[in-house]
């Protein structure tokens, strides 16, 4: 096995009675895209904060190649760091901001010239090196800060909401680059991000963290296919839940009488015979019908549909409970109107049998 290339041990903070960090471990790999996700105040900021040096831990260790950081300064320990705000430096060109570092590390003007070159063609601003920084577009300046970051080769680059301030389609497409970029330099990155659906573009895996703790590491379909607790499968996308009870479990499927009397199957994520549970399943993977699909079937019935461009927005009733079902849109129920009763249907696999929560 490789040795990561950071490792975090029982990593704790506080900011006087405010836990931030409550023993958070985890990895990354050389090579490896990893996200740090979570909600507002969860502790990822403080997290990068203590990995750069800015801050200092009460307790728990933070090793590079396998080597403790705790007394080495910021300015030595080989990161790069990529902020929400660019933070260029205003009187610098943008070839100047790029090679800051390296002028700071003491590197000869050829080598330089031609480092800040290879960093402009890197991120996609070839040419515009002797532009002042208030010239150019935020994503422009974002890109720049990158490229500082990643001049002098560093062993780790942290980013703590890089995309934030930019629009939906620059963000998207910035999410692409930053992919390409790790890729092609083989680097070891930690990416802050609050959305989900960034952090599931970019990661090889995602770290999910609240109040401080680590509830769940793995890539992006692990996590969502697989979800540890509700936080992680909530936080990660809609989330149906179905009360029920266990009526038996034969391999690792579990047979559950829902609320409304419909017998059905889901995967077995640590239920027991005989006792109440939620079914959760993911609103793609629902399966709806207009005509008789049995018995045993899911009656339901529909509230609303929305067209939302690429898919289908259906809520159902279903004894009671709100449904939320996603269809691509090429199906033919746009004009099903509220009141239409429906079947639901859906793979055993695709639904997760949960304990229900003390
Ligand atoms: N300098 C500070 N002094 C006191 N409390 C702080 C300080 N910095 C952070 N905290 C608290 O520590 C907790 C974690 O904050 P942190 O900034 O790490 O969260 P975050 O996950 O980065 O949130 P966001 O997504 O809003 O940036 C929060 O409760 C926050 O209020
Ligand atoms: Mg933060």
């Amino acid at each position: 096995m490789a040795e990561p290339r950071l490792r975090l041990t029982s990593l704790s903070h506080s900011f006087g009675p405010i836990r931030a960090l409550d023993a958070l471990s985890f990895d990354v790999m050389p090579g490896e895209y990893v996200t740090l996700l979570g909600p507002s105040g969860s502790g990822k900021s403080t997290t990068l904060a203590l990995i750069a040096g800015f801050l200092e831990q009460d307790s728990g260790t933070i090793e590079l190649d396998a080597r403790p950081l705790r007394q080495t300064p910021p300015h030595r320990r080989d990161i790069g760091l990529v902020f929400q705000a660019p933070q260029l430096l205003p009187h610098l060109s943008v070839a100047g901001n790029i090679a800051f570092p390296l002028a700071m590390r003491r590197v000869g003007r050829a080598a330089r010239d031609e480092a800040v070159r290879e960093m402009l063609d890197l991120v996609a601003l070839p040419g515009l090196g002797e532009r002042m920084p208030a010239s150019l577009s935020g994503g422009q300046q974002q890109r720049v800060a990158l490229a500082r970051a990643l001049v002098f080769r560093p062993k780790l680059v942290l980013l703590d909401e890089p995309l934030g301030a930019l629009d939906r389609q620059l963000r998207e497409t910035m999410q692409q680059e930053l992919r390409a970029v790790q890729r092609r330099l083989g680097l070891a990155m930690l990416h802050v991000t609050h959305d989900q659906s960034e952090a599931m573009a970019v990661s090889d895996r995602m770290a999910v963290i609240a109040s401080g703790r680590l509830h769940q590491i793995g890539t992006p379909r692990a996590l969502y296919e697989h979800p540890a607790d509700s936080f992680v499968a909530a936080f990660l996308g809609e989330d149906n839940r179905l009360p029920g009870r266990v009526e038996a479990i034969e391999d690792d499927i579990a047979v559950i009488r829902l609320a409304g009397g419909a017998v059905v199957e889901a995967r077995d994520a640590g239920v027991v015979a005989g006792a109440a549970c939620i079914v959760a399943i993911r609103p793609e993977r629902l399966a709806v019908a207009t005509g008789d699909m049995g018995d045993d079937a899911v009656a339901a019935t529909l509230r609303e549909i929305s067209f939302r461009g690429d898919h289908l927005r259906l809520l159902l009733d279903v004894a009671g409970t709100a449904v939320v079902v996603k269809r691509p849109s090429v199906v033919p129920m746009a004009d099903l109107a509220p009141g239409t009763a429906l079947a639901l249907a859906w793979q055993p696999h695709h639904a997760r049998a949960l304990p229900v929560p003390a």
